[in-house]
């Protein structure tokens, strides 16, 4: 397997009226073609803000330190319109919200053909013919049809099936999908992401998923990143996560999950606490005071990000069942 993007040392800081605000921290990732992803962890975890730094689509406000190489090239220092062309055609993002990325007020064939017309420069007869054979890949049923509608007119199901094809549409190599699944009810939510494997396979491209639960990575990525504070804080192989979890915080969020046999309304245990504050230097393991396991020496003294074995790494000082 070929290497695709590979992430070293990355963090990012934000010029924030209350100071420096540290959302990604040291962050070291490599992905192969093909290969897919889970970014896991609570809101304000810094799993939006990873994946726009890999992307380079940050405001102004941002500044990354470290490398991102993507298909041999450094993207923290190419220039702006070398990273512009990569966006939609080799690398290419659906957001968590269908309805305020697709434009209101434009037909959806216009939007699926866009950059098929304006960055692979096919001709309108083109581009369409090449939009609805998307829109079938997509599952869409009628896809003629769809191409005269308007957002408003879809499910919110159709909505991202829409935006699954606008970014397919160019086969990029390497799609991030950032929680394309919240917005739709479970029975959708398993659709997509079933949808999403599927074209992954089909034509080889690499997938960045990120989601605060677990149990959406679970079927549907080769390993799992989970993410605190900012920081990775544990990092395998989606199976061997699962069969051998070490962190707390790993153990926590697994619990979170609602599972089918749970009867609605049942309230879910949640994680107590809260994330450390993101502009204060953070002191001893960031996930301490809400640890069931913490020591002092949790509070006090930093744990290094640990090799476990097997391609697994784990930060903490005391880890489930063991050091291995
Ligand atoms: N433009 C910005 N300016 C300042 N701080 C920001 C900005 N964008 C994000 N942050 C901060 O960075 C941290 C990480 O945010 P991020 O959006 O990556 O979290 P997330 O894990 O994606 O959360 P969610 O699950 O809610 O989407 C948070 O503390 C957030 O407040
Ligand atoms: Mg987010």
């Amino acid at each position: 397997m070929s290497e695709l993007l590979t992430v070293d040392g990355l963090s990012v800081q934000f010029a924030t009226p209350r100071g420096n605000l540290r959302a990604v921290r040291d962050v070291s990732i490599t992905l192969n073609k093909g290969e897919s992803l889970g970014v896991v962890g609570e809101s304000g975890s810094g799993k939006t803000v990873l994946s726009r730094a890999i992307m380079g689509l940050l405001p102004s406000t941002a500044t990354r330190t470290g490398s991102v190489v993507f298909k041999d090239q450094e993207l923290l220092t190419a220039a702006p319109d070398v990273v512009r062309e990569l966006w939609g055609i080799d690398m290419a993002m659906i957001f968590q919200d269908p309805m305020t990325a697709l434009n209101p007020v434009r037909r959806i064939g216009t939007q699926v053909t866009e950059s098929l017309i304006v960055r692979l420069g096919m001709d309108k007869k083109a581009a369409k013919a090449k939009a609805v054979e998307i829109l079938k890949r997509v599952r869409i049923p009628d896809p003629e049809g769809m191409l005269r509608k308007f957002p408003y007119q879809l499910s919110g199901g159709m909505r991202q099936r829409i935006m699954i094809a606008i970014a397919v549409s160019c086969e990029p190599q390497l799609l991030f999908a950032d929680e394309p699944t919240t917005a739709l009810d479970v029975t959708v939510q398993a659709q997509v992401l079933e949808l999403l494997t599927e074209l992954r396979r089909e034509s080889n491209m690499a997938m960045i998923l990120v989601t605060h639960d677990l149990g959406v990575v679970a079927g549907h990525t080769d390993k799992i990143a989970v993410m605190y504070a900012g920081n990775i804080v544990e990092y395998a192989p989606t199976r061997q996560l699962f069969s051998n979890m070490k962190m707390p915080y790993t153990e926590a969020l697994l619990k979170s999950i609602p599972r089918l046999e749970t009867p609605t309304g049942t309230r879910l245990p949640v994680i107590e606490g809260r994330l450390p504050d993101p502009t204060k230097e953070l002191v001893g393991c960031a996930f301490a005071n809400r640890c069931a396991y913490a020591t002092d020496k949790c509070r006090t003294e930093t744990p290094p990000l640990t090799d476990g074995g097997n391609n697994h790494y784990y930060r903490c000082w005391f880890p489930i069942g063991g050091a291995n």
